[in-house]
């Protein structure tokens, strides 16, 4: 079976790497682009941390460099949850692989066309570049397999706001664009979209990186609370070793946080559903984003009772086992580590 081709738009960040990671591992995806969005660090950033990432898993993909703002708000970072150079305590070697000579959008509509009704697309940061590649080419839901998007939180407390989550706060306008874009009733189908009520169920914990480094075949030390703020990783596999000291940074922040020394794994979470959507149980309803609330801008709002009458937009995820995810998640991390880059530990 041809492999399936996959577009991840990225804004990396520790559980977009982690993503990308697992795109990489997954021997039925062919990822045939990333676009860099400024969202966790700038969008320049982004940029050297995808290209980064391209060194150390040995793969060739195009990476296009999307806005360097949101399309109305001043851009936001958050240095604070996935580090300085959003990759934790991790530090990915300078590389010599440059950007595409198109933008983001522009590689958004490119893969579309060069793909028609076969490409996966995956959104795992702010939806800006998504957003300008509709009004580019307005049929990109028709051409479009697949949409999966991380972003937004459904009767559920938000993570920026308290009710708002990151992705669709960063730039709210372009999520609202996003959602109007799938509700014409024109698209090949919804897409599947997974908030914070679900991903919050993908918590990564010490035993779970435990148990990657054992399937990489990978000496280390195992990871706990009690070590020093920014111990390193001491892995023997180099892609582990960078695995373990960018979830650190991010089990940290969480621990400060009085939320455990823990990690939600939601982007991972929608790669793996972009290659497999039977991993969640969704409700297909109608999405809108909240521009004007004082209190409430960039809240997203599912219409379950139908009350604004309006075409259904989205499949959003209500339901998964976070066991299963795991289980695949390891699996196929730790023998991609193992076995691309094990020789080199
Ligand atoms: O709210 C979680 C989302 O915001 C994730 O995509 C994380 O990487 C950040 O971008
Ligand atoms: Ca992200």
């Amino acid at each position: 079976m041809s492999a399936l081709p996959v577009f991840v738009d990225v804004d990396t960040g520790v559980d977009d790497a982690m993503a990308l990671v697992y795109l990489f591992a997954s021997e039925e995806a062919e990822v045939v682009g990333i676009a860099s969005s400024a969202g966790n660090v700038a969008v320049q950033q982004v940029c050297q941390n995808n290209l980064a990432l391209l060194d150390l898993c040995s793969v060739d993909v195009p990476v296009s460099k999307g806005s360097a703002s949101p399309l109305t708000a001043p851009l936001r970072t958050a240095e604070d949850t996935h580090g300085p150079e959003g990759m934790g305590y991790a530090q990915l070697p300078a590389t010599a692989r440059g950007l595409t000579e198109y933008d983001a959008a522009q590689a958004w509509v490119r893969a579309a066309q060069e793909h028609p009704g076969e490409l996966i697309g995956v959104a795992t940061g702010p939806l800006t570049n998504l957003a300008l590649a509709l009004r580019s080419e307005p049929a990109l839901p028709r051409l479009l397999r697949r949409l999966v998007i991380m972003g937004g939180a459904f009767d559920y407390r938000g993570n920026t706001t308290p009710v708002a989550e990151w992705n669709i706060s960063v730039d709210p306008e372009a999520a609202a664009e996003v959602f109007e874009a799938w509700g014409s009733g024109t698209a090949s189908g919804l897409p599947i979209v997974l908030g914070l009520n679900l991903t919050e169920n993908i918590a990564m914990m010490p035993e779970l990186m435990g148990r990657l480094a054992a399937e990489a075949g990978s000496s280390t030390r195992p990871m706990s609370a009690q070590d020093p703020r920014g111990t390193r990783s001491s892995a023997s596999n180099p892609l582990i070793a960078v695995l373990e000291d960018a979830m650190r940074f991010y089990f940290e922040y969480h621990f400060a946080h009085n939320e455990g020394y823990l990690a939600h794994l939601h982007d991972p979470l929608a790669a793996a559903v972009a290659l497999d959507p039977d991993l969640v149980e969704c409700r297909r309803t109608t999405v809108d984003v909240e521009l004007t609330g004082t209190l409430t801008r960039g809240m997203t709002i599912a219409d379950w009772s139908n009350l604004w009458a309006r075409e259904p937009n989205a499949l959003v995820g209500v339901d998964v086992d976070p066991a299963a995810f795991f289980d695949r998640f390891i699996a196929r991390v730790g023998a991609f580590a193992k076995s691309s880059l094990g020789e080199q530990a």
